[in-house]
């Protein structure tokens, strides 16, 4: 009976159909999809820490709105992907728990440090426009709560993505000091960048299976490659340079050729070695303690409001 419900679980998944939360679906679908969206979840909750510690110091009143608009939509999306995932019979403080004992993972590019105002431009720039190019095809993804919520969180981060772009520009067409900044931020967040979309293509435990169930719709090292497409024209607009001298335009394939990738760097901060592992969890671990009080008084409000409710 098991095979023919998958069988006809797989049916409809090649058939386009959305998944709910109440259809039945085999057990490692339900978990890989915990797993994704929760670390997606995690991502932009820890995201929010390199460029929350640049909203007391933006340089002006409309940059500052502007940030604090894109850390907020951040939290925000954060809570539609709990959200999402708690369909799947999770609970918040389980999840949140996997984060802060180390045993859920979160973005690795959360890791870097951000010293100067030029990192909340490329940030926006590539960060960003590394998370639509993985999160648009999302949108259809085969889990129907989580490609609802990638529509609205993929036309907010296209905002973020062209903020970025507009302060890396701004700095780009300034005095030498600011374009060499902008300069300096590319060189620090490009391999990075290119890192978020996950180990490429024979090393990926987890893309044949997701591809197959349509969470994923394309492989990480073809996201990768459209990105790098999408993004050398753009650092030649702004008149900077991609920090790999093996980068050059291959005219037969229409593709950019790049350099390799250190994945020893990436493995390092997925073990909890990179520069800010453990500020960024000690940072998550604070919060979630000082809101303990926040918690318990919604929790004790709700069951008094039950109680007069019943009299
Ligand atoms: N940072 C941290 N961990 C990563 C990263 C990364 N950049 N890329 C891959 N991994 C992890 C995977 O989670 C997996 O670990 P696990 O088995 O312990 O869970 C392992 O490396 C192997 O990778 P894959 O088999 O390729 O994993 P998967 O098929 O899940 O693909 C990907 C990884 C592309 C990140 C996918 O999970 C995805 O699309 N997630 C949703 C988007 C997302 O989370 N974005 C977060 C950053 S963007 C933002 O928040 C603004």
């Amino acid at each position: 009976q098991e095979a023919a419900l998958q069988g006809r679980f797989q049916e409809r998944v090649d058939a386009e159909e959305k998944i709910e939360p109440r259809d039945w679906m085999p057990e490692g679908y339900r978990r890989t999809l915990v797993r994704q969206i929760s670390q997606h979840a995690h991502s932009e909750i820890v995201g929010m820490l390199p460029e929350g510690n640049w909203i007391t110091r933006a340089p002006t009143l409309r940059r500052k709105v502007a940030l604090l608009a894109k850390v907020q939509d951040e939290g925000g999306h954060g809570l539609y992907l709990y959200s999402a995932a708690e369909t799947l019979g999770v609970s918040r403080d389980e999840l949140v728990g996997q984060l802060l004992s180390g045993k859920a993972k979160y973005s690795s590019i959360f890791n870097y440090p951000t010293p100067t105002w030029a990192d909340i431009g490329a940030i926006g720039w590539l960060v960003d426009g590394a998370a639509i190019m993985n999160q648009v095809p999302l949108c259809r993804c085969s889990y129907g709560p989580y490609a609802r919520a990638m529509v609205r969180i993929c036309r907010e981060e296209s905002f973020h993505q062209r903020q970025g772009y507009e302060l890396m520009l701004a700095l780009a067409q300034g005095t030498p000091e600011q374009k060499r900044m902008a300069q300096d931020a590319l060189n620090r967040w490009w391999w990075p960048s290119l890192m978020m979309f996950g180990p490429s293509d024979d090393q990926s435990a987890h893309s044949a299976q997701n591809m197959a169930w349509k969470i994923k719709r394309f492989s990480n090292d073809e996201l990768r490659q459209r990105f790098v497409d999408a993004t050398v024209p753009q650092a030649e607009f702004l008149g900077l340079t991609i920090p790999d001298p093996e980068l050059r335009f291959n005219a037969e394939t229409g593709h950019y050729e790049f350099g390799a990738i250190d994945w020893t760097e990436f493995n390092e901060i997925l073990k909890g070695n990179g520069p800010c592992n453990r500020e960024r969890i000690e940072a998550r671990r604070k919060a979630w303690d000082d809101g303990a009080w926040v918690r318990e008084a919604a929790v004790a409000h709700a069951a008094k409001r039950k109680q007069r409710a019943l009299k």
